[in-house]
């Protein structure tokens, strides 16, 4: 059976800055959060960094030729904000405003739309030594540098995302502590949590003023929570737990309210955070679509025997991705929705003798979880395009080097890039456009 999918549908891959650009110190930038953590002993496994990573600061052009050859229609990428803001606020740098204004022509020239992230976690260390996320006035500064992107790259770019998983720089950052800026402490997390989706509000504010015509959202980590092998929870308790999931719920963005049964654990633990009059207001702005970061699955109940394993634990559960995105439509009235993260990390994949990368677990895990999302759409999920997680190997946040997501492998050492089997099943993917 072929299954087709919609015409112009965006497949593509996804990156972020930190995890590929390199050139951590050259032509102005300034230092990020996490420059800082990563030359911090201890805190990287095998002590890695992202100074130079895949320098792709340097070889963005080849970097696209291979997008290109992919077959890419869209490409999703990060702005580093000490890159054109070295302070975080005050002087734009313009070299770095001009790599990615260089960036993004060379993507349209291949015919290739950009969808921008402005905030994939390398806050301004300027910004993080004024109390950063937890200082309220970051969404004054969230705004400043949001002016700065829409102004100078506005009349290239129509894809926007302000930030890459709130939830994530809420959790692992300020939480559990293994993300920059490696802070422990529960109640500093949820102050976090609000004003990383203030500054979002504010942020698309300025960008109905600046780019009318333009798109914007906010891309979340959404895990899936399913019931499991004998699950005792009615319905009921079962909505209760995905209400309470703060990766998975997101009525703060869609109805302007956190959930009752949130607000009572936050005031039981006594982590309650600030909320003003009108904040509730100014995250909930309206947004042109949802992004959707997925990887994981949780079970209620025992987990299923058949489960399938890959690198980083049971998440190889292609169901998971229909069921969140149905959930989406259902609860947010069949919202827009752009993919803009799917994958899986191999730890210490190897190349074959005769040069190949023979990543079949990814081929099938792509080859599953394509086709679950087909299955959403066929149920009338809103879904605009499919951005993989990723297209090339990258420097893994708090794994270095060590996990490889990508569907084309880089040689650290050379920065050779060679693409991956699963790449050829994405190129054959994209050209069909079917699974
Ligand atoms: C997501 C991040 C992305 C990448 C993947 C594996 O949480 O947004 O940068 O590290 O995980």
């Amino acid at each position: 059976m072929s299954r087709k999918f919609p015409e112009d549908f965006l497949w593509g891959a996804a990156t972020a800055a930190y995890q590929i650009e390199g050139a951590w110190d050259e032509d102005g930038k300034g230092q990020s959060i996490w420059d800082t953590f990563s030359h911090t002993p201890g805190k990287i496994t095998r002590g890695d960094t992202g100074d130079i990573a895949c320098d792709h600061y340097h070889r963005y052009k080849e970097d696209i030729a291979l997008m290109k050859e992919l077959g890419f229609k869209a490409y999703r990428f990060s702005v580093s904000w000490p890159r054109i803001l070295p302070a975080g606020w005050g002087e734009v740098n313009r070299k770095g405003i001009t790599f990615y204004r260089n960036l993004v022509t060379e993507l349209k020239k291949n015919g290739i739309e950009p969808v921008l992230t402005m905030y994939h976690w390398d806050l301004p260390q300027e910004i993080q030594n004024a109390g950063g996320w937890l200082n309220r006035r970051i969404i004054d500064w969230f705004a400043g540098y949001a002016e700065v992107l829409f102004k100078n790259l506005g009349d290239l770019v129509n894809y926007w995302i302000t930030i890459n998983e709130p939830n994530v720089v809420s959790h692992c950052g300020f939480q559990e502590g293994w993300h920059a800026p490696g802070v422990r402490d529960q109640a500093t997390a949820l102050q976090v949590y609000h004003h990383v989706h203030l500054a979002h509000g504010q942020a698309v504010k300025v960008f109905r003023k600046l780019c009318p015509e333009g798109k914007i959202g906010i891309a979340p980590n959404f895990r899936c929570l399913l019931p499991g092998d004998n699950c005792q929870m009615s319905e009921k308790e079962i909505a209760l737990a995905r209400e309470k999931d703060t990766f998975l719920n997101s009525d703060h963005l869609f109805f302007g309210r956190y959930p009752d049964p949130v607000l009572e654990d936050w005031r039981r633990l006594k982590v309650m955070p600030l909320i003003a009059d009108g904040d509730m207001e100014l995250i909930s702005q309206p947004i042109d679509f949802i992004g959707v970061n997925h990887y994981f699955v949780g079970f209620l109940g025992d987990k299923p025997a058949d489960l399938k394993k890959v690198d980083w634990g049971e998440h190889y559960y292609p169901a998971a991705l229909r069921e969140v995105l149905v959930q989406l439509k259902e609860r947010y009235n069949n919202p827009e929705i752009l993919i803009t993260e799917n994958g899986m990390p191999v730890i210490d994949e190897q190349t074959s003798d005769d040069g190949r990368v023979r990543d079949q677990l990814r081929v099938d895990y792509y080859r599953d979880y394509i086709t679950a999302l087909y299955e959403a759409i066929d149920r009338g999920v809103n879904v605009k395009g499919y951005l993989l997680w990723s297209l090339m190997d990258n420097f893994e946040w708090g794994k270095g080097y060590s996990y490889r997501f990508g569907i084309v492998r880089v040689d650290y050492k050379t920065q050779q890039r060679i693409i991956k089997n699963s790449g050829y099943f994405y190129q054959q993917v994209i050209t069909a456009n079917s699974i």
